[in-house]
């Protein structure tokens, strides 16, 4: 395991599932942060696919200290500096890119980014990222190829998205090389627009307390 990426799987401490939220207003992002904090998920991915997702990390960053917040859906090094200048621990992307790999290089922000093939694991494990996203897991052949990968890419770890819920969670979470999944599932967008946060941090609550099958 190397230096940005043992940094980053340490931030998570343990944590199975990293909510990936999609923040429609500012306002609505400190007691979202709050709410998935409470229910034990204290880091957070805030996907820059809307108009106010900068504004929602910077918000967290600022005013919940108890929330490791990053940012997510991050396609270019631009993106990248703006994500980290707004408080960002870490940053994922969908894919891997010479671009954001570079990016990376010259900032202390880890980064976790997006990969499937054998191809896109090694160019982003010579790079040192030995952490990466499997994405979209399900899609791509869910925890049957990710066990494929574990005996020639014996370094890498991941963290599947895509298609993941509360029901399949546990059987990714049982292969070996998986450190954590992550979902859109824990915070629904219906429930982020009428500010259900009770809701939202008792699905926190049971995604927490998940455990490999
Ligand atoms: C991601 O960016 O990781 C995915 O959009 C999350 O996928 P899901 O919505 O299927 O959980």
């Amino acid at each position: 395991m190397t230096g940005k990426s043992e940094k980053l799987i340490s931030l998570l401490g343990g944590q199975p599932v990293i909510p990936v939220l999609k923040v429609k207003d500012a306002a609505d992002a400190v007691p979202l942060a709050r709410a998935l904090a409470a229910g034990g998920l204290r880091m957070i991915e805030i996907t820059l696919r809307t108009k106010d997702a900068l504004e929602a990390i910077r918000r967290v960053a600022g005013e919940v200290e108890e929330a490791i917040v990053g940012a997510g859906t991050v396609l270019d090094p631009k993106q990248f500096a703006e994500a980290a200048a707004a408080g960002s621990k870490f940053i994922v992307s969908p894919g891997v890119t010479a671009s954001l790999i570079a990016a990376q290089g010259d900032s202390e922000v880890p980064l976790l980014p997006g990969a499937i093939t054998p191809g896109e694991v090694m160019m982003a494990l010579e790079a040192g990222i030995s952490f990466q996203k499997f994405f979209p897991a399900e899609q791509a052949g869910g925890t049957v190829f990710l066990r494929s990968l574990a005996s020639p890419l014996a370094a890498v770890r991941f963290c599947p998205t895509g298609g993941i819920s509360a029901l399949n969670a546990p059987e990714y979470l049982a292969v070996p090389n998986v450190v954590c999944v992550g979902g859109s599932w824990v915070a629904p967008d219906e429930m982020i627009r009428e500010g259900k946060w009770d809701m939202i941090e008792s699905l926190a609550r049971q995604a927490s307390e998940l455990k490999p099958i």
